[in-house]
């Protein structure tokens, strides 16, 4: 038998950063993230990137090798769009070649991910694509609307209130009929479906109850009745919470 034994593989860490508050990261995010020799990140085109901002401390001026993975479109594109279908199924087929360059080379890399990385993240779409060939490890995080009901100090449900978690890219339609049904709603990706969600809520009954939460536990939170909110688009870190309590068992 001649040639070298065959390098081992690198394992891909999907890193739950928690809301955006560093001190928000589990022991064990911090510890993957300051022993990774790779960091990879999503971000729009021309900025830091959410996560990587979020670690710029813990990491100081430590060495390590980068990939920035920049989105090629903007949510200014419907994602509906064939437009933005395409490109951005070709993105993440990309990325997953780049990231496994570094993987087949016997090299961990932490994948950072905001809030919970199963939780509506990219990073999905790496895991979907990698998780056959390579080890991967999900590290779990705070939720994004976790930390947005905890900055609003607004408990979420009680007793026996049922909760729903609703995409805002919903149309007007589906958002009704699960806010008829349900006690508790956290509407994620508000965005510039901002109005449709307002007119949603109003069809429900429920708007007066809404509370908007923007970049909830980062700095510039800002927290308060969605019916005070007067600009729109939303940004992309924002979240409207509408509380429950009609479960409640003991009053
Ligand atoms: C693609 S999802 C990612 C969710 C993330 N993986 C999590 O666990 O929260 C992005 C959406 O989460 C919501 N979000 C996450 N963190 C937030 C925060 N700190 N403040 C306000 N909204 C947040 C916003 O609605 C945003 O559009």
């Amino acid at each position: 038998m001649t040639g070298q034994p065959a390098r081992s593989l690198g394992t891909l860490y999907g890193v739950g950063l928690g809301p955006g508050d560093p001190d928000l990261m589990t022991i064990k995010a911090h510890r993957v993230v300051t022993t990774a020799p790779v960091i990879a990140y999503f971000r729009k085109r021309g900025k830091t990137g959410h996560a990587r901002t979020i670690v710029s401390e813990m990491l100081g001026s430590k060495v390590v090798i980068e990939i920035a993975l920049e989105y090629p479109v903007t949510t200014e594109v419907a994602f509906d769009d064939a437009e933005y279908i395409e490109p951005i199924r070709n993105f993440y087929a990309q990325s997953a070649t780049r990231l496994s360059t570094h993987l087949d080379n016997g090299e961990d890399i932490a994948l950072l991910c905001e809030g919970d990385p199963f939780f509506y993240g990219s990073f999905l779409h790496m895991y979907d694509r990698l998780r056959q060939t390579y080890p991967v490890i999900v590290v779990p995080g705070i939720t994004g609307m976790s930390g947005c009901w905890t900055a609003a100090a607004s408990p979420i449900t009680y007793g026996d209130d049922v909760l729903t978690v609703l995409p805002g890219t919903l149309s007007h339609d589906a958002l009704l009929k699960s806010l008829r049904a349900t006690d508790a709603a956290v509407i994620m990706k508000v965005g510039r479906n901002l109005d449709k969600i307002k007119k949603a809520l109003t069809a429900a009954g429920r708007f007066d109850e809404a509370i908007y939460v923007e970049r909830g536990t980062m700095q510039g939170e800002r927290v308060m009745p969605l019916a005070n909110l007067e600009s729109s688009p939303a940004p992309y870190f924002s979240i409207i919470l509408l509380p429950g309590g009609r479960g409640r068992r003991i009053t």
